[in-house]
Order: structure tokens, then C-alpha cells, then sequence
């Protein structure tokens, strides 16, 4: 498959880093890992993805900034371009010998994602989506689920766990939600729930609580193969609110609303 310029340098370096963990996963009871804070652990793999990635970007696009979740923010002599990379998603399945986690590489050009790479080495998954090019996984295009019933629809979500998420506020929405789907599912890498929405293997999705570095990717991918997505008022503000609700326009409409629905006394 014939892909652009960009794209190229983005699969590479996400392949490269993907290529590492998938090595270090092989060995992830020899890891050394360090407390970033409860459940949330940063291993040394994590920290080498990055910097694979770093390099390669650095080197192929000298000049743009980088949000990465190790490293923060670095800003560039280009302002107009930011990579938002996570080089790890889904660390606590990668800790535990569960095969799902990602390398999530996006670019943003001034304040717009332009293009998105979630790769899965355990799989050998690589979705790409580049503004106005579609989504692909592999060389096959990708396209959201069609179902515009919410009982039919199997939906992803993330669950708070210790230390992390408003625990109260989930509850509510998982009471709102389960009722009226045919399944829920919790798969532990944000980056690859919205590219699973993407290939229309979910049918919807959402999670609060997230970093851009989680999402950027995987937005463009459900953007790129037909589907919607916005935070929990509707808004554009995911990068910044780490909120998210995604599907195909039906279903993004009516899980907005049910994820959304006050609590009756
Ligand atoms: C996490 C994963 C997970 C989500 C968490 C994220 P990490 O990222 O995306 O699915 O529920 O909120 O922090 O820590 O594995 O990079
Ligand atoms: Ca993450
Ligand atoms: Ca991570």
C-alpha cells in the first residue's frame, strides 16, 4: 500500500518502538519497573519506546515539538507542528502478559490532528489514517460499525481502579449504559479501543480521565474511517479534557445521551 511521506516516518517509528517492547514483553518478568503512582507503572520499556521514537522523529522532522507522556512537553524551533506520542498503552496489560497494548504516534498541525499511527506489535496490527485519506489497518480500509441500535452494540469503556478515576461518576454511567447494550467491554489501552471503534470491531466507546497522548491517534482513525467523536458535553475539547465518546453518528448520539443521563433518586 502506497503510503504518503509522513505516514512512512510515523510507521517507522512506531514499528521500531513496537519491535522493542515486543522483545522486552517476551521478558516481562525480568523487567524493571518503577511507581509512578497506584497501578500505574512505567517500565523500562516503556521509556526505551520513547525513545525510539523521539530519535526517529527527531531526526526525520527536525524542529517539531513533542507531548510525550515521559517526557512532557518539548517545544520545537517549529511551532506549528506537535507530535503527541504514548509509547506504551495499555502498561498494565504489557506488565501482566496481556497482549494488548499500543505504540500511539499522532501529528498535530496548528491545533488540527493530521495524521495517526496505533500500532499493536503482539498482533502485528498497524492502523494508520492520514486527514482526508482514510483509515487503514494494515493494507485494509477501515469503516465504523454500521448498527444504529444501542441494544445491539457491544461499547468500550475505561474503569477507574485505584488511585485513579472519579470511581462515583463511573458507576453512574456504567448503571446508565449497561442496561441498554448487548455488551461492555474494558480492553485496557485507550489507543486501541478507539481503533477497534475505528474497524467497527466495537461499536462505540468512551472514557474519562484521559491524556491526549492517549487519544490524538485513535480520534483521526474514527474520524478517518466514517465515525464521530466528542467529549461528554458534545464539545471538541478531548485533547484538553481527556474525555471521549465515539461511534458511528447514531450511536455516538444516543451513548452521549445514555452515558450522560442524571441519576433518578
Ligand atoms: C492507560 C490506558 C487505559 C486507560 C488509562 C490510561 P497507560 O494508559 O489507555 O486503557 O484506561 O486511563 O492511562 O497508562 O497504559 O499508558
Ligand atoms: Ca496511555
Ligand atoms: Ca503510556
Amino acid at each position: 500500500m502506497a503510503r504518503s511521506a509522513l505516514l512512512n516516518v510515523m510507521v517507522q517509528a512506531a514499528m521500531k518502538a513496537g519491535r522493542s517492547l515486543s522483545r522486552d514483553f517476551g521478558e516481562v518478568q525480568n523487567l524493571q519497573v518503577s511507581m509512578k503512582g497506584p497501578g500505574d507503572y512505567v517500565s523500562q520499556a516503556d521509556r526505551k519506546a520513547e525513545d525510539i521514537i523521539f530519535a526517529e522523529l527527531s531526526r526525520a522532522r527536525p524542529g517539531y515539538g513533542f507531548l510525550m507522556e515521559e517526557r512532557g512537553a518539548v517545544s520545537g524551533d517549529d511551532d506549528q507542528h506537535r507530535w503527541i506520542v504514548d509509547p506504551l498503552d495499555g502498561t498494565t496489560n504489557f506488565l501482566h502478559g496481556i497482549p494488548l497494548f499500543s505504540v500511539s504516534v499522532a501529528l498535530e498541525r496548528q491545533g488540527q490532528i493530521v495524521a495517526g499511527v496505533v500500532y499493536n506489535p503482539a498482533m502485528d496490527e498497524l492502523y494508520t489514517a492520514e486527514r482526508g485519506g482514510g483509515a487503514f489497518v494494515n493494507d485494509r480500509r477501515l469503516r465504523v460499525a454500521a448498527r444504529t441500535k444501542l441494544t445491539d452494540t457491544v461499547i468500550g469503556c475505561g474503569v477507574p481502579h485505584l488511585g485513579r478515576g472519579h470511581h462515583g461518576n463511573f458507576l453512574i454511567e456504567l448503571r446508565n449504559v449497561m442496561g441498554e447494550v448487548s455488551g461492555i467491554r474494558r480492553m485496557g489501552s485507550a489507543a486501541l479501543d478507539l481503533a477497534y471503534v475505528a474497524a467497527g470491531r466495537m461499536d462505540g466507546f468512551w472514557e474519562t480521565g484521559l491524556s491526549a497522548w492517549d487519544i490524538a491517534a485513535g480520534i483521526l482513525l474514527i474520524r478517518e474511517a466514517g465515525g464521530f467523536v466528542s467529549d461528554v458535553g458534545g464539545g471538541q475539547t478531548m485533547l484538553e479534557s481527556g474525555a471521549v465518546v465515539a461511534g458511528n453518528e447514531a450511536i455516538h448520539r444516543a451513548l452521549l445521551k445514555t452515558v450522560t443521563k442524571p441519576l433518578k433518586a
